[in-house]
């Protein structure tokens, strides 16, 4: 797919407009004050992956993040992972994303949250990184990758904007043994925007990319019943609660987490963290 296609794509996938109004209005709903918000409430809609809020936590536990870092989030959405890695752990993170829309509501909401000085984000796509080379200690990301077809290029990317010793911490969700993938899912209506390889394949790119395996850990089975509750949730017939990637995705959002369930179940995919090292 054409780069101006690909990213058009991709911003009418995540990016429908008023996604910021629509997040307020639920914040109202929740009975939470818009002024007064912090990120753990906002984490429903804002840590946008498998897991939420406490997957990004576990990761971070086994990343060895630290005080002062400097992190890049690739793919950082609407920015709950950045803000909750600069909260807990107290690092700089500049977040990277393809969608517009996304950028837009992550700066909104992280101000919201006081966070600003701490937390940035700016608007550009992965293959491309406008970051000098060795800009960061360590790059974050979870489950952009799906969305990404030129993973070596990604990676190569990753690898140098890193500085030495630097490390790449992800979650991503793989291709599993079984296919096809039943669509939609949060990730993709149609094929064209999910591009998903087997474990095999990605580590052999990341030894390509100029990385060394610290930590590869498949938690397919960890996340799979709590996966199976929000799924329950999004698709509750008196409606799915206020805060939720419904915001994001709208009606099919039900179906969407339905389908990664069934996925799940049948192997047709599997969700890997790994910690690399620059070597
Ligand atoms: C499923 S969302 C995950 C968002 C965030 N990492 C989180 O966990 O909350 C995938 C994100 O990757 C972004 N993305 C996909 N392809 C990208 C690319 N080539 N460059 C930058 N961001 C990209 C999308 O715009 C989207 O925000």
């Amino acid at each position: 797919m054409a780069e101006g296609t690909y990213a058009s794509t991709l911003n009418m996938h995540y990016g429908r407009k008023g996604l910021g109004d629509r997040i307020i209005a639920a914040l109202r709903q929740a009975g939470k004050d818009p002024d007064s918000i912090t990120t753990d409430d906002l984490s429903p809609v804002a840590e946008f992956h498998i897991g939420g809020q406490a997957a990004t936590l576990e990761l971070a536990q086994s990343a060895g993040m630290g005080a002062g870092m400097r992190v890049l989030d690739i793919g950082s959405g609407l920015g709950g992972p950045a803000r909750t890695l600069a909260q807990h752990y107290g690092c700089k993170v500049a977040g990277l994303d393809l969608t517009e829309e996304f950028c837009r509501v992550a700066t909104m909401l992280t101000e919201l949250c006081g966070m600003h000085e701490r937390v940035s984000f700016m608007h550009g796509n992965a293959l491309d990184i406008p970051f000098e080379n060795a800009s960061f200690d360590l790059v974050w990301t979870q489950q952009a990758g799906a969305n990404i077809e030129n993973k070596l290029r990604l990676y190569q990317e990753v690898n140098r904007v890193l500085a030495v010793g630097g490390r790449l911490v992800f979650q991503e969700v793989l291709r599993g043994p079984e296919t096809p993938l039943h669509l939609p899912v949060p990730w993709a209506r149609e094929g064209g925007l999910s591009f998903l390889q087997p474990p095999d394949a990605i580590r052999d790119l990341l030894a390509r990319a100029g990385f060394r395996e610290m930590i590869w850990h498949d938690v397919t089975a960890q996340y799979i019943d709590e996966y199976r509750k929000l799924a329950a949730r999004t698709s509750d017939p008196g409606g799915p609660p206020p805060l939720g990637i419904h915001l994001i995705l709208g009606p099919e959002a039900g179906e969407m987490r339905r389908n990664v369930v069934r996925n799940l179940e049948e192997q047709r995919i599997v969700l890997i963290q790994g910690v690399l090292k620059k070597s």
